[in-house]
């Protein structure tokens, strides 16, 4: 009985093009999406953008655009990676499309019906310049516990405290710099303290075979109360106040539901829309019990996944979701990505070096496993995957067989087998169904280093065999043809087990061997005496100077005559007053000059900028200026820089000097003076 099924992927926030977390997640989906389509099966697999939220509301804002515009414009651009990577939803659409808005009113008045909706005033920071309630990222201030400045509202880099943002001395707004008020307003909750959804959550976290071992771990943990009452699962705040790209409550004006109310919504938004452009019946198959629901996501959204909208879907009415398949980060060569730092590898950058999307999909799948595990992208690692086990073992099968049979036997195999190939072509038949089994849990890694090992077998068949040898000899031509079939048959059935990973290189293989798109049934059904096409050669090693590229950083203008940039680099990106305000800028004396030994680039300085103490720091500004030329001379020093350790001691702040972008086509460096008047300690901004 062929199986229908409803698959996603998490919605991706409609503020950035993808990452390679994003890819590697639509990887590992679409490799299970077209296993059980190998099989038979009915599987409809969507994704949309997540086009609502605070921060992209304001990024649009930045960026002068209407927030629909915006989101427009990162879907527009989502095409060229998924069809780039091989990427199979049915369906892209968006959270901010009219299904999602109808279904996510439809909900929330079916919660309201039973009752699991409740109205609570709570205080929060509000903006008075921006006239809007700040989420706790747009709020900074100093740790309560340790002073550290400009941390943010939930914990302190440096010392590690955990706070509320209320609790940060002299908050202020990142975006308008402004102190923030404390102002009260009504907000709208899902009551997911509630005795039945604890009980109805319980029963369906527990069901067999749903959540991953490490998945129900962490949710025993969320369900946990302490001795003193503490813990265990709180309401959940579904409203937040205009100005606000969302989604109108009903019945609540001036109030929208916060984005992640709506975002998984759009799972089934996505399928409607999808269902409609098909003509097929939405509400039919969602209320079908035979409709298997299966997200997948990584593991940083579990609690919205395995929480919310679980009890959002049943005490709405509807079927709650069969499976949630939680994965781990992607991280490249051990480091976490980031965006600030900019990230090893850029999905798109790949397609641009011409490196083949399929040499990624092999490597992601060949180190996923069920758990909610870490993957690291290691370019070495990468390298001699693709090459020694992708072309080395199994395409080399191919292209050491299919000259000889175009070349002496017309391209038409023969059935005719000894009984070292036939063992061989079954020993190769008979790990289908393990193989499958595999990938249906998700263990690709397993299922890959099964399918190596079947191809290790071959080219040992190979090598006893050596069609090369065979092909001289007089009297040997039956042998070979034999031989040449086997690998063609052996390299077929591969090539099944191998297509949900690489459906572009199987197509290929298809044309080549002249058969009908290739599933899992056709395992079972040998070629026999069938008359393959011409071999082209299906897929190249990975050059490792590619890699490189992949990961070099970008270029910084090098000589200074050809770039026309200001002092020979762009004016760098716009901030906001409050990102300014960060620097704390001092007029300093300079009182103190010296040469520092073992340095032929610093000097010490000894700084007053009206502290009981001066500062002491070190500045490479030797080239330049001689210590007695700055004694008593007024510059200025960022004042709240971190103190760094130095070989030399503890540097306390840094001068500020003038430089060209590249130093050593454009030598000179200038230290600034503050006009006669100024006096240390006065704060320049
Ligand atoms: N918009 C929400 C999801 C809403 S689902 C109803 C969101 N978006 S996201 O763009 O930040 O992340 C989308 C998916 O990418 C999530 O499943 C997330 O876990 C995954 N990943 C983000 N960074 C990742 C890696 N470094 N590695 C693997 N997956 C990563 O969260
Ligand atoms: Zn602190």
């Amino acid at each position: 009985m062929p199986r229908k099924l409803f698959v996603t992927t998490a919605l991706p926030y409609a503020n950035a093009p993808f990452h390679v977390g994003h890819m590697m997640e639509y990887i590992q989906a679409d490799i299970w999406v077209r296993v059980l389509r190998m099989q038979g099966h009915e599987v409809h697999f969507v994704c949309a953008d997540d086009a609502h939220g605070a921060p992209i509301m304001i990024a649009a804002e930045k960026a002068g655009k209407t927030p629909q515009e915006f989101v427009a414009e990162i879907a527009a651009g989502r095409r060229q990676y998924l069809d780039g990577f091989h990427i199979g939803f049915d369906n892209w659409h968006s959270t901010d499309g009219p299904e999602n808005h109808e279904l996510a009113k439809d909900i929330y008045r079916a919660l309201r019906k039973e009752g699991l909706i409740a109205v609570r005033s709570i205080e929060q920071f509000f903006d008075p310049v921006k006239g809007m309630f700040l989420p706790d990222r747009y709020i900074k201030g100093e740790c309560p516990r340790c002073g550290a400045k400009d941390q943010y509202g939930d914990s302190c880099e440096v010392c590690g405290a955990v706070y509320a943002p209320t609790e940060l001395k002299n908050p202020y707004s990142t975006l308008t710099g402004a102190t923030p008020v404390m102002k009260s307003s009504e907000h709208y909750f899902f009551q997911l303290s509630s005795q039945r959804c604890i009980d109805y959550l319980r029963q369906w976290t527990g069901h067999a075979g749903r959540l991953q071992p490490e998945v129900l771990n962490k949710i025993k943990e969320w369900f946990a109360v302490d001795e003193q009452g503490h813990g265990g699962l709180s309401d959940w705040d579904i409203s937040r106040d205009a100005p606000y790209f969302g989604i109108d409550i009903p019945d609540a004006p001036g109030k929208y539901f916060y984005v992640w109310l709506d975002a998984p919504i759009g799972y089934l938004a996505s399928l409607k829309n999808y269902f409609a452009k098909t003509g097929r019946d939405f509400d039919a198959f969602m209320a079908d019990p035979a409709v298997e629901q299966v997200h997948f996501i990584g593991k940083d959204i579990t609690y919205f996944h395995t929480l919310f909208w679980p009890a959002m879907l049943h005490f709405s009415g509807r079927k709650a979701p069969d499976k949630v398949f939680v994965h781990g980060f992607i991280t490249v060569s051990g480091e976490k990505m980031s965006k600030s730092r900019g990230t090893g590898i850029s999905p798109l950058k790949y397609l641009e070096l011409g490196m083949n999307a399929e040499w990624l999909r092999y490597y992601i799948a060949a180190k996923l496993n069920a758990k909610v595990e870490d993957v690291d992208f290691n370019p070495d690692d990468f390298v001699a995957r693709v090459n020694s086990d992708l072309v080395g073992k199994y395409i080399n099968i191919a292209s050491r067989a299919a000259g000889f049979l175009s070349k002496r036997f017309g391209g038409t195999l023969t059935a005719q087998h000894a009984a070292d190939g036939q063992k061989l072509i079954d020993a190769v038949m008979s790990q289908s169904r393990e193989i499958q089994r595999l990938y249906e849990e998700r263990e690709y890694g397993k299922a890959l280093r099964e399918v190596m090992l079947l191809a290790d077998r071959v080219n040992e068949y190979v090598d006893q065999n050596k069609p090369w040898e065979l092909a001289k000899q007089a009297g040997q031509d039956a042998r070979l043809h034999e031989v040449c079939s086997v690998c063609i048959e052996t390299f077929r059935l591969l090539t099944v087990y191998l297509k949900p990973v690489l459906p572009a290189l199987a197509a290929q293989v298809e044309a080549f061997l002249r058969v009908a798109p290739l599933a899992f049934a056709d395992v079972d059904r040998p070629l026999g005496q069938h008359t393959i096409g011409e071999y082209k050669h299906l897929m190249q090693r990975v050059d490792p100077t590619l890699l490189d590229a992949l990961f070099e950083p970008p270029p910084a203008p090098v000589d200074a005559t050809a770039v026309d940039e200001p002092g020979g680099e762009a004016i760098a990106e716009t901030i906001a007053i409050g990102d300014f305000s960060k620097i704390d800028l001092r007029i300093a004396k300079i009182v103190g000059a010296e040469y520092v030994t073992g340095s032929d680039k610093l000097l010490r300085l000894t700084l007053d900028v009206g502290e009981p103490k001066p500062r002491n720091v070190f500045s490479g500004i030797r080239s330049a200026y001689e210590p007695q030329d700055l004694v008593g001379k007024y510059t200025v020093m960022v004042a709240n820089l971190a103190p760094r350790k130095m070989k030399f001691g503890v540097s306390e702040g840094m001068v500020l000097a003038a430089s060209h972008a590249d130093e050593k086509a454009n030598p000179g460096l200038y230290i600034l003076e503050a006009w006669p008047g100024a006096t240390p300690g006065l704060r320049v901004r």
